[in-house]
C-alpha cells in the first residue's frame, strides 16, 4: 500500500494564509423558488436572480484562484417540475449559452457539459456541444455544467459502457479498477470535486456527484443561491481551508 506524504497536493496553498484553496468547486444552487416565493415573486424570478449568482461565482472563482467549478444547473429528476418552470428554466440556459458564451471564452473559461444527452430536445444539446467545442482549448477556469445530470444514471451508463467493451473483447474484467470506472464517468479526467457547497440550508446530495464525492469536502449554508455573494464564498473557502483532509489516514500531527 503506498502512503503519500501530502494526500492533496493538488490543493496549494494561499500565500501568506495558512489556509488552504480547493482546485475543485461543486456547487449545489439550491434555493432559487424559495428566495422568489419569501418576497411574493413568481419562482421564475429567483432563478432569474440565480444566473445573476451564478456570474458572480464564477468570476469569484476565477479571480481568488479556483481551478474547476462544477454546478448542478438541472438535474434528472428536475423534469418532474411543472412544465411552465421547466420551459423557463430551459429557455434560461439558451440564453445563458448565447449572452454569456462569447464572454467566458474571452475570459479563457472551457465548459463541459455533463449529464444524459441521448434523451435532450435536438436545440438544446447543439448549445451545449457548441459551448465545448467553442471553448475546447481554452486552459483558463474549466466550467463543468452538469444538466440532465443523476449521479446514479451516470453510474449505470459507465457500466452499460464497460460491459459493453468487455462483451466486445476490448476490455478485460480485471481491467475494471476505480481509476478505470472513474475515467469513463462523465467527469473522466477532472479531479474529483473537493469542495461541494449547497445553498439553501438543504443537507444532501440530490443525486449529485455520488462517485466522485467519496473524499469531498460538504458545505452548508442557509443563504439561497440568489444572495450567494462573493462575502458567501469567501466564506465557504476559509472554512475548507480550516479544514483536516485524512482520507482514511491519520492528521501528520498526530505521526
Ligand atoms: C435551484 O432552486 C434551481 C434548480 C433546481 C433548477 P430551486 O428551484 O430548487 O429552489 P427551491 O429549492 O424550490 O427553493
Ligand atoms: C438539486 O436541487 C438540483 C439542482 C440544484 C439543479 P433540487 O431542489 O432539485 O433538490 P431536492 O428536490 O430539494 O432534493
Ligand atoms: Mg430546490
Amino acid at each position: 500500500m503506498s502512503v503519500s506524504a501530502n494526500p492533496n497536493p493538488q490543493a496549494p496553498a494561499i500565500e501568506g494564509s495558512p489556509t488552504r484553496l480547493p482546485q475543485h468547486v461543486a456547487f449545489i444552487m439550491d434555493g432559487n423558488g424559495r428566495w422568489a416565493t419569501e418576497r411574493g415573486l413568481p419562482r421564475t424570478e429567483g432563478h432569474r436572480q440565480g444566473l445573476e449568482a451564478l456570474r458572480t461565482a464564477i468570476r469569484h472563482a476565477g479571480d481568488v484562484g479556483v481551478k474547476i467549478v462544477t454546478i448542478y444547473s438541472f438535474s434528472s429528476e428536475n423534469w418532474n417540475r411543472p412544465a411552465s418552470e421547466v420551459s423557463f428554466l430551459m429557455g434560461l440556459l439558451k440564453r445563458f449559452v448565447q449572452r454569456d458564451l462569447s464572454e467566458l471564452h474571452k475570459a479563457n473559461v472551457r465548459i463541459r457539459i455533463i449529464g444524459g444527452r441521448s434523451d435532450l430536445e435536438p436545440g438544446i444539446l447543439a448549445l451545449l456541444e457548441e459551448a465545448e467545442d467553442v471553448t475546447r482549448g481554452n486552459t483558463g477556469l474549466d466550467l463543468v455544467v452538469a444538466f440532465n445530470y443523476g449521479s446514479r444514471s451516470e453510474i449505470v451508463r459507465t457500466a452499460q459502457h464497460l460491459a459493453q467493451q468487455v462483451a466486445d473483447g476490448k476490455l478485460r474484467v480485471e481491467e475494471i479498477s476505480e481509476d478505470a470506472f472513474s475515467r469513463n464517468l462523465d467527469t473522466g479526467g477532472l479531479p474529483d470535486p473537493d469542495l461541494i457547497i449547497r445553498t439553501s440550508g438543504e443537507m444532501r446530495l440530490s443525486n449529485f456527484l455520488l462517485w466522485q464525492a467519496a473524499y469531498s469536502e460538504f458545505y452548508f449554508c442557509d443563504v439561497n443561491w440568489p444572495d450567494f455573494d462573493e462575502a458567501a464564498f469567501d466564506e465557504a473557502l476559509q472554512c475548507f481551508g480550516n479544514r483536516e483532509r485524512r482520507y482514511g489516514g491519520l492528521d501528520a500531527k498526530a505521526l
